[in-house]
């Protein structure tokens, strides 16, 4: 009896980053010419799941995406299990899975972040075969050595903290560059030191502004007075890290409705994105030092345009894999980057986990054997 002819759904989810065009050719390069497999792309998230808008995926559409940034299947951050569906929201799950038959797909492919892991894992609960690959500029998935996205963002990064360096210098500024990396600090800490920033500021170091007014003024009274301050979005003072502290505990003592929803509001509060934080530490760090000080919040550029030729190549590597896996039928994995090769993780040992920078990594070891200001 001749094989079937695997059917294979492919979508992204949560944030773009450069890489995922790359990431869907190798994928579909694989799939279709090396396996004979068909390829069906679904747009915009796994909403494109619930309302049944594809793409359809051929040499054609394949051809010229790699290096193409952004998805050309679009993205959201849909939830399946919480989609806003004429107003209302609902858990669309058992539509994906109903859809997931009916189409006769044999696997679904998700490439994403932290998220994007979570609700993969919750569709492979619920009877699909899913493989998911690592994707975001903030390379916080945990269980893989990367993820695509950040090493074209880091290269983003590193240019503007670049540039940023003879416009301080000739004004004799504290320049404060807000970089991406949502709750973890990799972005911050791979560019400052790529950029040679004076001070870096990442969430998993709590920071105390006097401490680094000090280190600026150490390089003013040396002769030297310009800094560049790196600071991850997420960065925080360690007053707001304790306060961020107190409000997850009181979220997890909470016992009543009211006490969960006042919890809830406070840890919102606290975890908004930092530019107001920017904002007032680059006021507070002018007031500390008497030197004149500009903020640079790098914002999506991080996420645009072209990858990086490394990029492509981790995106290429990570997606021929997972048309391996598909092959093998070796489904409810997340493809990780492993050295020069890749490793098939379970999703139960993903999900819902993030990589921290751990604050002995190398890279803060070296950042402050260099001198470089880590805000503590
Ligand atoms: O996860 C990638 C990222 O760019 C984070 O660095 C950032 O905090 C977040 O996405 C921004 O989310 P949105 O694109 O929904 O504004």
């Amino acid at each position: 009896m001749a094989k079937k002819i695997k059917r294979i759904g492919i979508l992204t989810a949560g944030g773009d980053s450069p890489g995922l065009n790359a990431a869907i050719r190798g994928v579909g390069k694989t799939c279709l010419g090396y396996y004979g497999m068909e390829l069906v792309g679904f747009r915009d998230g796994f909403r494109g799941l619930v309302e049944n808008k594809r793409l359809k995926l051929d040499k054609t559409t394949l051809a010229g995406i790699l290096t193409v940034g952004g998805t050309i299947l679009g993205t959201s951050r849909d939830k399946p299990h919480r989609m806003v569906i004429d107003g209302r929201t609902k858990d669309m799950t058992k539509t994906i899975v109903d859809n997931y038959h009916e189409w006769g797909l044999d696997c679904l492919v998700c490439l994403g972040g932290g998220g994007t892991q979570k609700n993969a894992l919750r569709l492979q609960e619920a009877g699909l075969n899913v493989i998911t690959l690592p994707k975001t500029i903030d390379n916080d998935v945990a269980m893989t050595d990367a993820t695509f996205g950040f090493a074209t963002a880091l290269d983003i990064a590193t240019e503007t903290i670049d540039r940023l360096h003879s416009t301080a210098h000739s004004h004799h500024r504290i320049i404060v560059a807000e970089i991406m990396g949502h709750r973890s600090g990799w972005l911050a800490l791979g560019s400052g030191i790529a950029g040679g920033a004076d001070v870096i500021l990442i969430p998993e170091i709590p920071y105390d502004v006097e401490h680094i007014a000090a280190a600026i003024k150490r390089r003013s009274r040396a002769g030297t007075n310009f800094s560049i301050v790196a600071v991850a979005e997420g960065a925080m003072s360690r007053d707001d890290a304790r306060a961020l502290l107190a409000a997850e505990k009181k979220l997890e003592r909470a016992r009543t409705l009211h006490d969960r929803k006042e919890a809830k509001l406070e840890l919102a509060s606290l975890e908004v994105r930092h530019t107001g934080n920017t904002m007032r530490l680059a006021k507070h760090l002018e007031e500390l030092t008497q030197l004149e000080s500009r903020v640079t919040i790098l914002g999506y550029v991080q996420r645009g345009g072209t990858p990086s030729a490394a990029d492509r190549i981790l995106a290429t590597r990570l997606g021929s894999a997972c048309g391996d896996l598909i092959n093998e039928e070796h489904y409810g994995v997340m493809v990780a980057a492993r050295g020069d090769g890749t490793e098939p993780v379970p999703l139960e040992k993903v999900a819902g986990k993030r990589k921290s920078v751990p604050p002995d990594h190398s890279w803060v070891t070296t950042a402050r054997r260099v001198g470089t200001c880590m805000g503590d």
